[in-house]
């Protein structure tokens, strides 16, 4: 089973991979982002029916660009939760379909699975065991990875993801969607210490995340500059909550290195795209003198190319036992 055509449609982007074993035939992501754009963030119901409307020419073009055709392929993987319900049943439903009118096997995938995956990837893949940092629009956790295709939580979130909390802050600064990628710019000719923001769960003694209060801590600091004063510090004030968000992350980081003996880690999801947390942890492995993975910036945003890498180590449904497969939220 190695020539897989992987399809992921959680969130906002349509993808969908070609992958022979560990290698990248392709990778197809068309993004909605400059759709969202308008409404401040994602819309479910606008996310499903773009889905609707691109799902066929991304895999097309997923094959085209492998030079496979559906023959070719041994099985059809896709991400089956978790995410927006709307978005994943017209993966789980694409998936389907095609598997069914060849009479493929099928494998579900989870999607945070694929972000951890998306370490394994040619051609720079990393072994296990690894420490992975995961932080994305609807997740932030730390995974202990010791076998490939498994990971046990660490720590996570208890309420915003990292990046859900830089899309928010984005909003409120008016910077627009998606948040982190506007916010990292914004902060390039700001002060991190501008502006106080609170260290949250420093002093918690766990491996958890919380970055509501730093939203909160946001609006304060708006509210009380005002709509003018906000637009001439927005540098200074997208610095600090950018600096506060990395720092948090770092720090739960450096706290899980030192409770264990890990040589290796690894960042993934869409925030580490972000370039101050891929300093910051590359300074912090150097300073243990621990490995760092850093993937490709197309590996860390959501993309099929993980989802197919995780689907090496997924059990695959033979025709026609998944008919009744569902998608899930969570
Ligand atoms: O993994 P992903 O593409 O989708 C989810 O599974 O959620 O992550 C999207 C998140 C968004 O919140 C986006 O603002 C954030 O990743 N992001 C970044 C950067 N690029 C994307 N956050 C900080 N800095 C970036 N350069
Ligand atoms: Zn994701």
């Amino acid at each position: 089973m190695t020539q897989i055509l992987a399809i992921e449609t959680s969130c906002d982007d349509t993808c969908a991979a070609v992958l022979d074993g560990p290698r990248i035939l392709s990778n197809v992501v068309s993004s909605q982002a400059r759709l969202h754009a308008r409404f401040g963030g994602i819309v479910p119901e606008v996310a499903s029916r773009r889905h609707l409307e691109l799902i066929n020419p991304v895999i097309d073009a997923a094959l085209e660009d492998a030079g496979r055709d559906l023959d070719a392929i041994d099985a059809i993987a896709v991400t089956t939760k978790p995410g927006l319900i709307g978005a994943l049943l017209v993966g789980v439903n694409s998936a389907k379909s095609l598997a069914a009118a060849t009479a493929k096997p099928l494998i579900p995938v989870d999607h945070l699975q694929g972000h951890v995956a998306a370490a394994y990837l040619e051609p720079d893949p990393i072994e296990p065991p690894f420490l992975a940092l995961i932080a994305s629009g609807g997740h932030t956790l730390l995974a202990e990875v010791r076998e490939e295709g498994r990971f046990a939580i660490a720590g996570q979130t208890l309420d915003d993801a990292a990046g859900e909390a830089l899309d928010k802050a984005a909003r409120l600064l008016g910077l627009g969607f998606p948040g982190g990628p506007a916010i990292q710019r914004e902060a390039e000719d700001g002060d991190p210490d501008a502006f106080p923001m609170p260290i949250a769960m420093a002093h918690d003694g766990s491996l958890d995340f919380s970055f509501s209060g730093l939203k909160t801590a946001l609006v304060y600091a708006v509210r009380d500059l005002g709509p003018e004063r906000t637009r001439e510090r927005r540098a200074d004030l997208a610095a600090s909550f950018q600096a506060a968000v990395v720092g948090q992350l770092v720090a739960k980081l450096r706290r899980a290195l030192d409770l264990g003996e890990w040589r290796s880690v690894a960042l993934g999801g869409g925030v580490a795209a972000n370039g101050p947390l891929r300093d910051r942890t590359a300074a912090l492995c150097e300073e243990r003198g621990i490995a760092l993975k850093l993937l490709p910036f197309e590996l860390c945003t959501d993309n099929a190319a993980m989802i197919g890498s995780a689907a090496r180590f997924a059990e695959a449904i033979p025709y026609p036992r998944y008919l009744e497969l569902d998608a899930a939220a969570r």
